[in-house]
């Protein structure tokens, strides 16, 4: 059976598109459900939206970085009605808590354009360019409480060029996100179906 997923994205969303192709191409059998933004010109919603995907703006109340507890208790049930079994942060910017984590315990996952525990945080792409290092890439994990800390579950690596500007190698990380992705979500059901066919 298709697994249900909840998408949260802040931005323009292609991670979502790609996992929306992959589903597509049936390479990866799962159904999106619900697709959240708390920035509501994100384009992540109106890419929902043309493929007839469910997509809501999350009321954050006011904060412009913090998502309060309310919200998250909102959206949790939110994603509960929508019947998701999964949750994808795609390009997410705002920390996740408890009430959420509660709600789907062991079933958030995010990408983080670093290969972590490299450069957790904002714009790890030019914190990487910054930093002059040779490999970046990028991390699928488990979101826990702390800020893109989860265990990880696939890494992708990119060279990083002595041209390279924050921007040409945002674009080379995305080009593996994009593959990483659906491949790891399909790793994660994988894992589910076993437990489930052995108890
Ligand atoms: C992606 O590169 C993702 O890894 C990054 O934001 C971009 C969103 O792009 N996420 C983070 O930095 C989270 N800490 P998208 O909206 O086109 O998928």
């Amino acid at each position: 059976m298709a697994i249900k997923l909840g998408i949260l994205g802040s931005g323009s969303g292609s991670n979502m598109q790609a996992i929306l192709d992959a589903i597509e191409a049936t390479q990866l059998d799962a159904e999106i459900v619900l697709v959240l933004s708390d920035n509501p010109d994100a384009y992540i919603l109106e890419r929902a939206r043309k493929a007839n995907i469910p997509a809501e703006v999350i009321d954050c109340h006011g904060f412009r970085t913090k998502f309060p507890e309310k919200a998250q208790l909102h959206i949790a049930q939110q994603l509960k009605e929508a019947g998701a079994e999964l949750i994808c942060l795609a390009g997410f910017m705002r920390l996740i808590k408890q009430p959420l984590l509660d709600t789907f315990p062991d079933r958030v996952l995010n990408i983080h354009p670093s290969l972590l525990p490299a450069f957790p945080g904002l714009r790890a792409w030019e914190q990487a360019v910054n930093a002059g290092v040779s490999e970046a890439g990028c991390t699928v994990h488990f979101v826990d409480a702390g800020m893109d800390t989860g265990p990880i579950i696939a890494q992708a690596k990119v060279p990083v060029r002595p041209e390279d500007t924050a921007e040409t190698l945002h674009a080379r990380i995305q080009k593996e996100e994009h593959q990483l992705y659906p491949d790891a979500i399909n790793k994660i059901v994988a894992t589910y179906e076993t437990t489930s066919s052995q108890e």
